[in-house]
This record gives structure tokens, sequence and C-alpha cells, in this order.
């Protein structure tokens, strides 16, 4: 969205007659995170039902109970907003307001019984997120940020990293479910990256990566093929905690486009310079 109709599409939120709703949808969004989060890590190591969207991309049982949770009880409180979420996709009323959410974020890890995964929900008006709420109820962690009112851990504000050289850094990235179609150039930005700072994790939930990057524990994070509900509510996140978001080329970041480049902001220019010496010797090959 252009910066003029951003900035008229939130004075327009801010503006709106139910501004005074805009804590009962933050409460609304946190309820149901925590609720999600709740179950997500009591069915942990049960026997999950397993089934397959892709080769390797999986749904587990509570991917789908915690999609069904979470938006039961949204649409408790705003019967007529619209959903995009993960599972069952896209629910048009013609609302301004969008919830879009992922029921479970690191699925992969989730169905191994590997405990990191989070629930994400960001609602979005007129297109424009405005509210993001991560939660991770291994380390009962709930991130959560509003528009201009700043990202907070716990409640506690939170802020980006200082690391100031690639060198010093510890970074993350995901690997998209197509990996096998294509996998040289997302292993080439890996080595590259791996080789200029002190580490990249993969964490396997791309919502924690974000987020650790808006609290300082990680300064920076790349990955193709992310879809809206990873980065609607964990995006707005690391920029109301004083990040940088953009694409791989640098141009300004798109939840609908699929790439993401995130960082304190101090180390973005190296990173994608990084990126664009991994693009500009495959093209010298090709
Ligand atoms: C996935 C995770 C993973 C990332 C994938 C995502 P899901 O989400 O965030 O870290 O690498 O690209 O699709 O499927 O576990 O919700
Ligand atoms: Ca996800
Ligand atoms: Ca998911």
């Amino acid at each position: 969205m252009r910066a003029k109709k951003r900035q008229e599409s939130e004075e327009n939120f801010l503006m709106n007659p139910k501004i005074e709703e805009i804590s009962e949808l933050k409460e609304t969004a946190v309820k149901a995170a925590l609720e999600a989060g709740k179950l997500a890590k009591r069915l942990l190591a049960k026997d999950t039902k397993i089934s397959f969207k892709g080769e390797i991309d999986l749904v587990t049982e509570v991917d789908l109970r915690s999609e069904k949770q979470i938006i039961e009880e949204i649409s408790k409180k705003f019967p007529d907003h619209e959903f995009l979420s993960e599972e069952s996709g896209a629910k048009k009323t013609g609302s301004k307001y969008l919830w879009i959410i992922d029921p479970l974020d690191g699925t992969t890890n989730y169905a191994h019984g590997f405990p990191i995964f989070a629930i994400s929900i960001a609602l979005a008006f007129e297109n424009n997120v405005l509210l993001g709420a991560v939660y991770d109820p291994n380390f009962n962690e709930l991130f959560l940020a509003e528009k201009g009112k700043g990202a907070t851990l716990n409640g506690k504000r939170i802020f980006v990293s200082k690391t100031s050289h690639l060198s010093k850094a510890l970074l993350a990235t995901g690997f998209p479910y197509y990996i096998h179609e294509n996998p040289k150039k997302i292993f080439e930005y890996f080595e590259s990256f791996y080789l200029k700072t002190q580490g990249v994790r993969r964490l396997g939930a791309a919502t924690l990566d974000l987020t650790y990057i808006a609290c300082g524990r990680i300064d920076g994070f790349w990955e193709a093929g992310l879809k809206p509900w990873d980065t609607a509510a964990a995006g707005l996140v690391v920029s109301e905690a004083g990040g940088t978001l953009s694409r791989f080329n640098g141009a300004p970041f798109d939840d609908y486009l699929p790439e993401i480049v995130a960082s304190n902001g101090i180390l973005h220019q190296e990173m994608l310079f990084t990126i664009r010496e991994v693009n500009a010797e495959n093209e010298a090959i090709s």
C-alpha cells in the first residue's frame, strides 16, 4: 500500500467510531492466542493425527482444533469481521477488519514433539496490520504490538539489538516447503550468511524467528516462501520494536509477497548486500 493511502487508513482506523473497540480487539486477540497456546501445549507429544498438504507440509489435528477455537472466540465478539487463516483460508464478509491467523506456527516441530512453536494472530484494518499477537506457550511468552504504540514481551517494552556488523550477529532463517524443487540458491544464501556471522539458527517457526529479532535475541532473519499468516503479526512486532523489514531486493515488505529480510535495521544493508552477492554469482554462472 502506498504511504499516503496507508496513512489515511491508519487515520481512518483511529478516527473510526469503533475506536473504543481497540482494547476489546486486543483483549480478544490475546485471549484467543493464550487459549490456543494452552491447547497446543497440553496436546504436545500426545498421539496427534497427522495429514499432509504437500510432500513435507504437515497438518496436525492441533492445527485444526486451534484454528477452530481461535475463529470461534473472535467471531463471538466480532461476527462480521473477515478471516484469513492458514488451514481454512479466507472468509469474506465485506468488513474492513481482517484477522490473519496462523493457528500453529512450527507444525513440523510440533508433529515431532519438538517444543518450538507459537500461535499468531494479527488484525488488519483496510489491509493495514494494526495489531499483532504471537504466543509461545512453552516459554509462556506473549509478544504483542499495536501500530504506533510499540512492542512488548509479557507487558514489557522490547527493542531490537544494536549489533552493528554481521561478523558479530546471530541470524535465523527458514526453508520453504518447496525446497526440494530448487534447493541450490536457498543453501547458497545459508552458506554465505553462515560464513559471515556468529551463526544462523533454524528454529522452524517463522513467527518466533521474527519476534526474537524484536527482543534482540536474534539480529536478522531472511526467508523465501512465507505466507501472510507467518508474517502479519510478527512483522508488526519487529517494526514496532524498531526493526526493519523488506523484500530481498530492498523493496518495501509486503505480507502477500513471498520474501522477507528482517533485521535490527543497522544490519539491513549488509544483509541485502549478501543476498545480492549470491544472486550475482548465480546470474554470472547461468
Ligand atoms: C512454517 C514455519 C517454518 C518456515 C515455513 C513455514 P508452519 O510454518 O514457520 O519455520 O520455515 O516456511 O511455513 O507450516 O509450521 O505454520
Ligand atoms: Ca506458519
Ligand atoms: Ca501453521
